[in-house]
């Protein structure tokens, strides 16, 4: 219809680009959708700590938990109910030492863990995060020679670790230690040990991030002095990324993981074009941290964002992202919080 003199009479245009065509409604948008997520896009992390009947939530990351080894059933069952297909797990042990011994005890908190979790659902994929921060009582993320992290001894130890892992029944081993040459060592151990048919998804290009400040509370792991910059990588570097990725596959990496996510979209995209290997991103808890704060403070729509956010990770190249949201983005997508199909999809606008 036509409404005479206002000014807007549409003169035709011709030859026009006309995008909007594919964007009228759900189902031509759903018709020409780049990037899609699914359940099996997402690694949920799970911290988990000593004693019994433990299920502490961590201030700074609402929804997650610090659990202990008997609270892990339920969970997992919660998990694969919702659909998630792998976790990462973390340890906090009852001691912490020097030399890291609760990382690789054969009956430490994440080798008991991987053994409870396999009892429950051997389809869960376990994948072990192998470092040393949350088992020294310095929080270095390895063995320390006067202040620095010893990068040959503390290489000797991530194997060590890699291996108890192994035989505790991960299904994956995830060196996030920065430590140089670990992927060669820790393949050797593996190897030697019996666990050739083992994957090693290792945190290639991860970088000295203040986005980890809402994890060191909750596995308890903040360095009692000091940083991490002097072996995890300066948040103004890209290219030195597909360095650290081309060691790492070349030492015998078999996936390797971009972290943090959110601002290193371009980091992502760059691997992704690069190499041909499987890229995990790590949507960090201080990405999740922020999401959760504004969604509590109502001024942001905590689906929507998570969500988006998730979309974006896996448009920049991700394959797969290691997320907080796992749990919540996979219950969210079967509720079909992003396919609102109505035949007149503008009127959504209105009453959304
Ligand atoms: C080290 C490790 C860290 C994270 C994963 N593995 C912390 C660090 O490097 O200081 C951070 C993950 C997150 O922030 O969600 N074991």
């Amino acid at each position: 219809m036509r409404v005479a003199g206002n000014g807007f009479e549409g003169a035709a245009m011709p030859g026009i680009r006309r995008t909007r065509r594919l964007r009228r409604s759900a189902a031509v948008r759903d018709l020409v959708r780049e990037t899609t997520i699914a359940a099996e896009d997402f690694i949920q992390p799970l911290f988990v700590t000593h004693g019994s009947g433990v299920r502490h939530e961590i201030g700074s990351m609402p929804g997650q938990f610090q659990l202990s080894v008997d609270q892990l059933p339920r969970e997992i069952e919660e998990l694969a109910e919702a659909g998630v297909k792998a976790v990462l797990l973390f340890g906090i042990p009852e001691e912490k030492d020097r030399e890291a011994s609760g990382a690789f005890a054969a009956d430490g908190v994440v080798q008991r863990a991987m053994r409870a979790i396999k009892r429950e659902n051997p389809e869960m994929l376990i994948v072990g995060d192998v470092c040393a921060c949350e088992y020294t009582d310095h929080g270095h993320c390895g063995i320390l020679d006067g202040c620095e992290v010893d990068n040959d001894r503390t290489v000797a130890l991530l194997a060590r670790i890699a291996v108890s892992q192994a035989d505790a029944g991960a299904d994956i081993v995830a060196p996030s230690d920065m430590m140089d040459g670990r992927v060669q060592a820790i393949r050797a151990a593996l190897d030697d040990a019996g666990h050739v048919n083992l994957p090693i998804m290792s945190y290639a290009a991860k970088y000295a991030s203040a986005f980890y400040g809402p994890f060191r509370e909750a596995a308890a792991s903040m360095p009692a002095f000091g940083d991490r910059r002097s072996h995890q990588m300066d948040p103004a570097n890209a290219r030195e990324a597909l360095t650290e990725i081309a060691i790492d596959l070349d030492e015998g990496a078999d996936i390797v993981i971009v972290k943090p996510a959110m601002a290193y979209l371009d980091v992502i995209r760059m691997a992704r074009d690069s190499f041909d290997a499987p890229i995990v991103a790590y949507n960090v808890s201080g990405e999740y941290a922020m999401i959760k704060a504004a969604a509590q403070l109502g001024w942001i729509d905590e689906r929507k964002v998570a969500l988006e956010t998730l979309t974006a990770i896996k448009r920049a190249g991700a394959g797969r992202i290691i997320t907080y949201h796992a749990k919540e983005a996979c219950r969210w997508l079967r509720e079909g919080v992003l396919a609102q199909r109505r035949p007149v999809d503008v009127m959504s606008e209105w009453d959304a």
